[in-house]
């Protein structure tokens, strides 16, 4: 069966970043990897274009991507899906998750990030978007762009523990290696952390 996976955020984080990434180690680890670009800024699909990634990207920036992207899907497919600011996409970000089997919730662990996430709220967000759905999407908050020791990642992470929102293990540091990524840097995922997030999401039975 295809699984898709969407990246989602209220604002900024680093949705397009992690996306790239995450695409090219599920490719790198031998899936069949469809990435998908719901932002109307179109950043993944420029990317893809300019870097000549070895999997497709199609544009899904529609209040239609929950027909779209399933049909585009075959066999063991894994689609990996950017979805725009939810704040400015918010028709298709539900259409996206009315069809994702697992919501990556992108979280910067800053108090102003969180202060985002809460006046959304993603809570009557997922309630909207689970009205539409057979069963809840699964969720699962990602901390990324961090400082992985700190105080502010560990107190987000209890945080949103304590929420009800479940946060990996595995989280995405600030680092130049991500910040550079764009057209025409080249991107190898061995030893990322997307490849230690694709490990932890297939031993939780999310992949
Ligand atoms: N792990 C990281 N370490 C350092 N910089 C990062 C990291 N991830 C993303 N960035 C930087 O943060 C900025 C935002 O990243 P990105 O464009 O991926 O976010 P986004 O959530 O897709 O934003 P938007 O919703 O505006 O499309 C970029 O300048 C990017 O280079
Ligand atoms: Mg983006």
């Amino acid at each position: 069966m295809p699984r898709i996976i969407a990246l989602a955020s209220p604002r900024t984080s680093s949705k397009t970043t992690n996306a790239a990434w995450l695409a090219n180690a599920l490719h790198a680890r031998g899936r069949s990897v469809k990435a998908f670009d719901a932002d109307l800024s179109h950043q993944l699909t420029d990317w893809h274009a300019a870097n000549a990634w070895p999997f497709p990207v199609f544009g899904a920036a529609s209040r239609q991507a929950h027909k779209n992207i399933p049909q585009a899907l075959a066999g063991d497919d894994v689609a990996v899906v950017d979805v725009g600011h939810i704040e400015e996409h918010l028709d298709t970000a539900r259409s996206v998750l009315r069809v994702a089997d697992l919501c990556l919730v992108n979280l910067v662990p800053t108090v102003p990030d969180v202060e985002r996430l809460e006046n959304l709220p993603l809570s009557g967000f997922l309630d909207d978007v689970n009205s539409l759905r057979d069963e809840d999407v699964p969720v699962r908050v990602l901390l990324t762009r961090c400082q992985p020791s700190t105080r502010a990642t560990k107190e987000t992470r209890d945080h949103m523990t304590d929420s009800g929102y479940p946060v990996l293990s595995t989280v995405i540091p600030a680092v130049q290696r991500y910040a550079q990524t764009g057209a025409g840097f080249p991107l190898d995922p061995a030893g990322s952390a997307h490849d230690a997030l694709v490990t932890e999401l297939e031993k939780a039975g999310l992949l």
